[in-house]
């Protein structure tokens, strides 16, 4: 009785579940046609590259798809059929290779992306006009040959900073909407055109001589066996003979593959093709053979120049001193980890020259994009008596933060940026902060061989345990933000000296006048449109927390973005620093005697507590 009844209820299921399927297979209909990668080179039957083709395979033919439609991925409806439509469409290629569980895609991620961006219009209401035009500008030729696919795939990569919402799995993810946006609307030749499909989504035409092994079959029927044996053993004895002669070049060229394995490079798939690199006569032709009235910046490292290149665009070029020409490889490889990385906030790099001329020696120069409103330190330490108003202010502070957070956490490898000075935050004409020379401070003159010994930075921003030990973490760039966060909010430079000639660093100004109450005298006396006083304390005290001498009591950088954009008022506490290291007698004398007082202090007005979640500073 009980058996006959279980095998009733699974009967039923077996019912269910088949009419089910059913009404999904009717329901499907998948609206993607992935007929169109059939012209394209397939992977090697091995299985190691065959789900980034797939991945590849499969922008390219949402690319058709939102060129032919409209709209960037099919309906949730059609997911598993579309998972179907694609494995049907390898069997003859890869028979038994399950997509989905070999490559790690989800069901449902083949109808999701980036955003739940669906149609056209909703991804170009993101991203600027000007953007868009300019990729279109860029992308809109052939682009089998490397510079013009170089040029659009870098004018596409700008797309990113403004796709930053969450991606809903790697099938269809906001990484590569630019490319699948690109190709169906920038491009005038379409995705599966040659030249674009390899550009964009590095997919290679098959060669043309199609029906190989049917060849095949032919040649074994009609050869005899003897003549195979005879020709495999004369390719052998060349094979053999070739080898001897190329194997140093093989063993250079994996080398160099493994490299940049290690260096992570292998996975930024189209993102190696985006840096332009500049011959050197390019660049003199630009800066006026780099004349004196092009200069707008002197540092340690070399002049920063601006120019014009062919095509009319403004740029800056940072010229290196006394370089040689030894580093350079690593110097290109870094350049181009440099230029992978995109964000609103960070200086965009577009390209790099290293050359040696008869006269002017050995050059390294970076090509970085010139912004109109000159640097922080022009701003608020320059001549102009102009002052910045609040909420510029407090759109440059966010601003900073969000670069510093994405390069320490968004970006692939992450960067400290060890060199964080208001001379380095550039202002764009909007106002938006861009943090400029990030992983370039390993270049500085010195050069680059001492440099676990050395430490890179500047006097005033430098962390007091980078400075002391090199302890070099993304907490030292976190001090060296709450230093400028301190000048932006004061105007005071990072260090004066005081009456008796005594250096003072603003922090520990600032925090002299947290302690005593008068957090809001840390602000700028006549800041033009001064917010309310609780967002004034609110970014006073995070600065102090930021440019705490002590490294676990400093928020890392995704926190203070949180802080910063947070609309509550919160308590930020900050625990006793120890006294200075330039502290007078009396101060040490009264940090003796205080010292069983309080711990910490906390904003005196004080708000609602803020949580810093489960790795908040002091579980470090
Ligand atoms: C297909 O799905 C839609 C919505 O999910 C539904 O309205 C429709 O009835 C389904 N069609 C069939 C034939 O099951
Ligand atoms: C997609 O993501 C999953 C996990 O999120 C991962 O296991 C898989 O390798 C990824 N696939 C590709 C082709 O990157
Ligand atoms: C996408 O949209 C669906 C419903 O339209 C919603 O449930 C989901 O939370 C959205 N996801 C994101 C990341 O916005
Ligand atoms: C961008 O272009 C769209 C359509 O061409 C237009 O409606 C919109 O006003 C433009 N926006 C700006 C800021 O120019
Ligand atoms: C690209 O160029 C072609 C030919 O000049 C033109 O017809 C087309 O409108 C252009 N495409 C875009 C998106 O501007």
């Amino acid at each position: 009785m009980f058996l006959r009844r279980t095998a009733v209820v699974y009967i039923l299921l077996f019912f269910t579940a088949a009419s089910s399927s059913l009404v999904a297979a009717q329901n499907s209909s998948c609206p993607l046609d992935f007929s169109i990668l059939q012209p394209f080179k397939r992977p090697s039957p091995d299985g190691s590259t065959t789900c980034q083709y797939l991945l590849q395979g499969l922008r390219l033919v949402y690319s058709h798809h939102l060129r032919q439609t409209g709209s960037f991925s099919p309906p949730l409806s059609s997911a598993s059929s579309c998972w179907d439509a694609l494995q049907s469409s390898i069997a003859g290629f890869l028979p038994r290779f399950d997509v989905r569980s070999r490559c790690g895609f989800q069901t449902p991620w083949i109808s999701q992306g980036c955003m739940n961006i669906t149609t056209r219009s909703q991804f170009e209401a993101l991203i600027p006009n000007s953007t868009l035009s300019t990729a279109v500008m860029r992308c809109n030729l052939s682009l089998e040959s490397n510079t013009p696919c170089a040029s659009c795939t870098q004018s596409l990569s700008a797309f990113q900073a403004y796709l930053t919402g969450a991606s809903l799995g790697n099938v269809s993810d906001c990484t590569g909407f630019s490319s699948i946006y690109g190709a169906a609307f920038a491009n005038r030749f379409g995705p599966t055109d040659k030249g674009t499909a390899k550009c964009l989504f590095l997919l290679d035409l098959a060669s043309s001589s199609g029906s190989g092994s049917g060849k095949k079959k032919v040649v074994k029927i009609l050869v005899p066996l003897f003549f195979i044996l005879v020709v495999a053993s004369a390719l052998i004895l060349w094979y053999y003979l070739k080898r001897k002669r190329d194997f140093k070049m093989r063993r250079m060229k994996l080398r160099q593959q493994r490299d940049s394995l290690e260096a992570g490079r292998l996975d930024s798939m189209s993102e190696s093709t985006t840096l332009v690199k500049f011959t050197f006569e390019e660049i003199k032709k630009a800066t006026n053979n780099f004349s004196r009235h092009n200069i707008i910046g002197r540092g340690g490292y070399g002049n920063v120049f601006k120019g014009v290149l062919q095509d009319g665009t403004e740029v800056a070029f940072k010229r290196f001193k006394n370089c040689s020409a030894n580093g350079d490889a690593n110097f290109a490889h870094e350049v181009e980890v440099i230029a992978s990385i995109r964000h609103v906030n960070l200086l965009a790099l577009r390209g790099y020259c290293t050359a040696t001329t008869a006269y002017e020696g050995h050059q390294r120069i970076i090509v970085c994009d010139l912004v109109s409103n000159g640097s922080l330190h022009d701003h608020l330490f320059g001549d102009s008596e102009t002052h910045l108003p609040w909420p510029l202010r407090q759109r440059i502070a966010l601003g900073m933060a969000r670069g510093l957070a994405y390069l320490h956490y968004g970006a692939q490898p992450s960067i400290i940026h060890r060199d964080i000075k208001a001379s380095n935050i550039l202002l764009d004409e909007r106002f938006e902060a861009k943090v400029a020379d990030f992983g370039l401070a390993k270049f500085n003159p010195e050069g680059m061989t001492h440099m676990s010994t050395r430490v890179a930075g500047t006097m005033g921003y430098v962390a007091p345990e980078y400075a002391l030990y090199g302890k070099l973490t993304e907490k030292s760039d976190v001090y060296s933000f709450g230093v400028v966060l301190l000048e932006l909010l004061s105007g005071r430079k990072a260090i004066v000296t005081d009456e008796e000639g005594q250096p003072v660093s603003v922090s520990d100004w600032a925090w002299a006048l947290v302690r005593e109450g008068q957090t809001l005298d840390v602000v700028e006396d006549g800041m033009p449109e001064k917010g309310s006083p609780e967002v004034l304390e609110k970014y006073v005290l995070i600065a102090v927390l930021c440019s705490h001498p002590q490294l676990h009591a400093r928020p890392t950088m995704d926190q203070v973005v949180k802080m910063l954009e947070s609309n509550e008022f919160t308590v930020i506490s900050i625990p006793q620093r120890p006294i200075s290291l330039v502290a007078c007698r009396e101060e040490i004398d009264r940090s003796v005697s205080s010292s069983s007082g309080s711990g910490k202090l906390t904003s005196p007005t004080g708000y609602q507590a803020f949580s810093f979640g489960a790795d908040g500073p002091g579980h470090q």
